[in-house]
């Protein structure tokens, strides 16, 4: 299909002024009145129009398109940068660690690999010896360098849990003195038990446990869940947001790596500015007794295929948090955070979110009135959404 000539398109999420100040209606006559008057003042139709009125439409459609694409073609570029910059300063994927949390991706990537290989049906005894070496190496460093915190304890309990599994087996782990070593990490992070509530390794389940717990009705679930743009005037309980995060936290990111992380604005002046910054709230967005920013932190990514990922882990766990704010009775609207740097600056100026975190999206919420409305927002129907693969046969 040929290019389509659309010329500029002003951001769509950008939503209609609050009706709460309506313009004061206008009879017909001044309407057009005023249309009229606002055409004679014009530039276009004073200068433009007459020298260009014989050239063809489409010509005209070309000109404007190519006449703004270098602005276009600049503000693109600029942006790229701008992204690009962030994840060059802070990710490793260059391949330079030197920070905290740098070294603590790897050692969650490492004891994660370790994790789900022992979660596989039939894991070959031996396995993992780089991983392993790297692990060991990584955390040895972590606890010189920088305080202990969970993830020495995890990768400590996966080292145990590696053991018990060739144990069990009656095999040779990769390496030696593995249980030494969980314990040298587990007295640095003083807990020095060594079948006490393990915080890593793996669960044993039942598909009747399973189910016995996740069998809800998540079709209504679902569907009850709206873009809420009314709340009620009623405060929101700083504890019922943690909660709501403690189960979004469940939300499964990459490696486990956990990059997402929410900003909580309760206070009424607080919020007020933050929401400020976000251009898809006017109408409603005064009225949220609270505004949450999800990030994703660039320092948990250390490959460049990995350049994108803050914004698929950010969003699985903003979709995440809005189920589980939904669950407890809190209404949200996603609000996009899909601008240029100027806005993320301000942002960041305003909120004081790191150079660091890519802003993924801001949530309005706020307790539910008696009664309100919500958009119908009609989804598409099923045959455009779901693909059958070739082989799959036709009903
Ligand atoms: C990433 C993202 C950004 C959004 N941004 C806005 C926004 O700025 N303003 C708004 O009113 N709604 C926003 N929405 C809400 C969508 O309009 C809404 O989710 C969609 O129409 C489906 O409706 P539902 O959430 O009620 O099912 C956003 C949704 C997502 C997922």
């Amino acid at each position: 299909m040929g290019k389509v000539w659309l010329g500029s398109m002003k951001d769509n999420h950008d939503t209609a002024p609050p009706s709460s100040q309506p313009d004061a209606p206008l009879s017909q006559e001044k309407w057009l009145e005023s249309a009229s008057q606002d055409q004679q003042r014009s530039f276009k139709d004073r200068w433009v129009k007459p020298l260009t009125k014989n050239i063809p439409k489409s010509w005209k459609r070309r000109l404007r398109y190519w006449a703004g694409y270098p602005a276009y073609f600049w503000k693109l570029v600029s942006n790229s940068v701008y992204d690009f910059r962030r994840f060059n300063k802070w990710s490793s994927a260059d391949g330079k660690q030197s920070l905290r949390e740098h070294y603590r991706a790897w050692i969650i990537a490492d004891y994660h690999k370790i994790e789900k290989a022992l979660a596989f049906s039939n894991p070959r005894t031996g396995f993992g010896k780089v991983v392993l070496l790297r692990l060991m190496e990584h955390t040895d460093y972590y606890i010189e360098q920088f305080s202990v915190d969970t993830s020495v304890l995890c990768a400590a309990d996966v080292l145990l849990a590696y053991q018990d599994f060739h144990e069990t087996r009656q095999a040779q782990p990769a390496l030696p003195g593995l249980v030494e070593k969980a314990m040298a990490w587990k007295q640095a992070s003083k807990t020095p038990d060594k079948d006490d509530g393990r915080t890593g390794g793996v669960i044993a389940c039942t598909r009747e446990s399973i189910h016995a717990r996740g069998k809800i009705d998540l079709q209504a679930f679902f569907s009850s869940r709206h873009s809420v743009r009314q709340y009620a005037p009623d405060p929101i309980d700083a504890g019922l947001v943690d909660q709501a995060v403690r189960m979004a936290q469940r939300t499964p990111s990459v490696c486990n790596r956990q990059a997402p992380k929410v900003y909580v604005y309760l206070d009424p002046e607080e919020r007020k500015q933050v929401i400020r910054c976000q251009k898809g709230n006017a109408g409603f967005g005064d009225q949220a007794t609270g505004v949450l920013v999800v990030t994703a932190d660039t320092r948990a990514y250390f490959s460049v295929g990995e350049r994108y990922q803050a914004w698929i882990d950010g969003g699985m766990f903003a979709m995440s948090l809005v189920y589980a704010l939904h669950s407890l009775g809190i209404g949200s609207c996603c609000l996009n955070w899909s601008v240029e740097k100027a806005a993320d600056r301000e942002l960041r100026r305003v909120t004081g979110i790191p150079a660091s975190e890519c802003v993924i999206m801001m949530l309005s919420i706020g307790h539910l009135p008696e009664s309100f409305v919500v958009a119908q927002s009609h989804r598409k129907p099923l045959d455009s959404v779901r693909i059958q693969g070739r082989g799959t046969p036709s009903k």
